[in-house]
Formats: C-alpha cells, structure tokens, sequence
C-alpha cells in the first residue's frame, strides 16, 4: 500500500495488525456525507428504478446485490467478520470507522443503527437502532443516555487509496485461530 489514510483514532491504532476486509471496498459502503442520500435512497437506487420499469430479471437482481453497488446506496452500515469478529462498518466521505457490531446495552446489531454528528467537534456517532443509545465511533465512549459507562469497541481502519480496500487494525490475532479442531 501507499500512503493510505486511517480514520479512527482509537486506542488501539498503533502497533494494530491489519487484516484486509475481504470483498468490500470503499467504494461499496453508503457516504453517510452524501447529502443527497440522507433521506431514503432505495427509492433512487439503480435497483428500484430498474424493477420500477420491470426491466430486470431475477439475475440481474441478484448479481446487483452481489457485486456490492445495491449497498452504497442503502443507508445502513455494513456487517463484516475480520479477524474473526463481527464488526458493523460505516462511512463518511473517505473515512471508515469500525465498531464491534454487538451494542454493548443489550447486544443490538449496530450495523444497522444511524449515524450522527454530535458536538462542537461534530464526531460521528452511531445510535443503536434497539433502544437509541449513542456511542463515539472514535472512542467507543457513550455518549447518550449520560454517565454510562458501557463502551462500544472501535477498531482504526485504513483505506488504500490505491484500490479502496480497507484494512482493520487489531490488537493481536483472534484466539479462534489458535483453537484445537474439535474432530
Ligand atoms: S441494545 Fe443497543 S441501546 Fe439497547
């Protein structure tokens, strides 16, 4: 890779490993900066356009959500397992930030929650689509309700700017890798 940038400034950015997120780049996550995105998209994504005009086949409809493109438009993060973790990720404009998909409240599926910008520093936030609960996407701290001290787990990703793959930073291999096969 060249120089490539990194979004999330978490503890855990430096001396991280990184493991490449297979099959998704930059390019297939919805810009949650894309104003003209904001509101629903599916209604002007190429998908429903086309079955509005009963012009695509159940082929076709398949490979669009199998090559990513339906994704960048659907307002909605993504779900991917790096390192043996689930993580839900999201993107505003050129950076990517990563969250353990599990809400830390009540084990919500972050993936899908909304983004939000929130204080003077207008840092992204992602509120669980549970029971609202809104976590830093840069720290993992939550923001709201108040004085909670449960944390979601973030993760630096880096974008290659060669290609648009994305790379997540851990700590240390998964121990899964290291388990002994149960045959
Ligand atoms: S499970 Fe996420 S806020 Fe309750």
């Amino acid at each position: 890779m060249n120089e490539s940038r990194t979004s999330n400034a978490s503890e855990s950015e430096t001396d991280s490993l990184y493991f490449r997120v297979e099959s998704i780049k930059l390019s297939e996550l919805y810009d949650w900066c894309n104003k003209s995105n904001i509101h629903d998209t599916a209604a002007r994504s190429p998908l429903a356009e086309s079955v509005e005009k009963r012009s695509l086949g159940l082929n076709k409809v398949t490979d669009y959500f199998s090559s990513g493109k339906a994704y960048a438009t659907m307002r909605c993060g993504r779900k991917v397992n790096v390192n043996h973790c689930e993580l839900a990720l999201f993107r505003k404009d050129q950076n990517v930030y990563a969250v353990e998909d599990k809400c830390p409240h009540a084990g919500g599926p972050l993936h899908m929650g909304d983004i939000e910008d929130y204080g003077y520093q207008q840092k992204p936030c992602v509120r669980c689509p549970y029971h609202g609960w809104k976590f830093d996407l840069t720290t993992g701290e939550c923001i709201y309700p108040r004085h909670q001290t449960k944390q979601a787990r973030v993760y630096p990703v880096k974008v290659d700017p060669n290609d648009g793959s994305l790379w997540v930073g851990f700590k240390c291999f998964n121990e899964q890798y290291f388990r002994e096969p149960s045959w």
